[in-house]
Formats: C-alpha cells, sequence, structure tokens
C-alpha cells in the first residue's frame, strides 16, 4: 500500500495485493472508475461477474440499475467516484458459472485499509454505502439497510458522512415491474438526501 498515495498510485498498486486470498482466483483486482476529486464516493460490495472480466466496477447488470438511478437523483455517473469494499470477486465455480458469494467480514476488514486510502486520497463531501456488505465495510459495524437508509450518518473522526441505501443489484432480483419501480424510486431518493450533502 503506497503510504499518502494519491488514486492513480493505489489503483497501480492494487493488482498486487495479497491481503487475503480472494485475488488467486479472481481474473483481476477492480479498483475504482471515476474522477480522484468527486465529492460523492460510492462503494459497492464487491466486483461481480462481469467487472472481474472488465476490470471496472459496476459494468454488469447492477451497475444499471445504479446508472439509471444516479441520473434521475440529479448526480452524473462520470463525476462520481466508483469503488467497491472489497476490490476482488468471490465466487463459487459450478460448472461453467461463477457464483456470486457474499464476502466474509475477514475479506472485508483486509480490504479496509484500501478504502481508508481511498478516502484520504479523494476526500470526497459524501459516502453512499450501497447496501448492507457496503455499509458494513464504511462504518465498520452491522447496518441494517431498512432502519438507516437516506439519512446523513456521521462517521467517527474526520471521516465524511455516509448515506446507505440498497445494493442496486436488490432492485434486480424483485419479480414484479411496480416492485423494481418502487425499490429503484427508494434508491433514488436516498441519492438525492446524498447529492444535497454534497452541495451542502
Ligand atoms: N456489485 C457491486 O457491489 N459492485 C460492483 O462493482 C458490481 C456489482
Amino acid at each position: 500500500m503506497p503510504a499518502g498515495g494519491d488514486v492513480d498510485a493505489l489503483r497501480d498498486a492494487a493488482p498486487s495485493c495479497r491481503g487475503c486470498e480472494l485475488w488467486a482466483p479472481a481474473t483481476q483486482v477492480v479498483f475504482s472508475e471515476g474522477p480522484a476529486d468527486a465529492a460523492v464516493m460510492l462503494v459497492g460490495e464487491q466486483p461481480g461477474d462481469k467487472e472481474d472480466l472488465a476490470g471496472e466496477p459496476f459494468v454488469g447488470p447492477a451497475g444499471r440499475v445504479l446508472h439509471e438511478a444516479l441520473a434521475a437523483a440529479g448526480l452524473d455517473p462520470e463525476q462520481v467516484y466508483v469503488t467497491n469494499a472489497v476490490k476482488h470477486f468471490r465466487f463459487e465455480q459450478r460448472g461453467k458459472r461463477r457464483i456470486h458469494r457474499t464476502p466474509l467480514v475477514t475479506h472485508l476488514r483486509a480490504c479496509v485499509p484500501w478504502l481508508e486510502a481511498e478516502l484520504a486520497a479523494v476526500r470526497p463531501s459524501v459516502v453512499v454505502a450501497l447496501g448492507a456488505t457496503a455499509a458494513r465495510g464504511v462504518l465498520g459495524r452491522t447496518v441494517a439497510v431498512g432502519q438507516e437508509r437516506g439519512r446523513v450518518v456521521e462517521a467517527d473522526g474526520d471521516r465524511p458522512p455516509v448515506v446507505v441505501t440498497a445494493h442496486p443489484s436488490s432492485v434486480l432480483r424483485l419479480r414484479e415491474r411496480a416492485e423494481r419501480d418502487a425499490a429503484t424510486a427508494a434508491i433514488v431518493d436516498d441519492l438525492r438526501v446524498a447529492a444535497r450533502a454534497a452541495a451542502g
């Protein structure tokens, strides 16, 4: 980990991370996208299958939901910094398919130094945690998304405040169109709270 590194230095160093075992079966590290001086930092859970192959966060189906929600909340997807709590894809191989497995707390802990280095380098005005795993990585405690979403949660020390919302992939798991629309609208509402916090 480059001490005091800027985002480019972190992106250069991340491929050699051996902080946990997830690097070995993964195709590559998936670090982050977006400007190093972004006011809003979005933190997802971990890269999925598509992201592992592409080397970029949120390029798969959950990314589509996220980009739509950002645009609806008035946030330019190109102007936010997007990263994940865990930087390698955790999966189980079943035949040819790679099935997503939620990262363990040990994986979250191993990856925390990267997130802290990103926070120090980007110094965003607000962090958006996408889902419970991301929120746990960001806040360092268990988070019930339903109870804590959509409000500005002050963080420890000189850390930026955090807005928790649902993970965009939770929308994709819903069967009915009306349910998906409502779940997306709820994410948009939470993102608007973050946009207002960032605008001061
Ligand atoms: N889900 C995440 O949490 N992060 C990604 O980058 C893609 C899907």
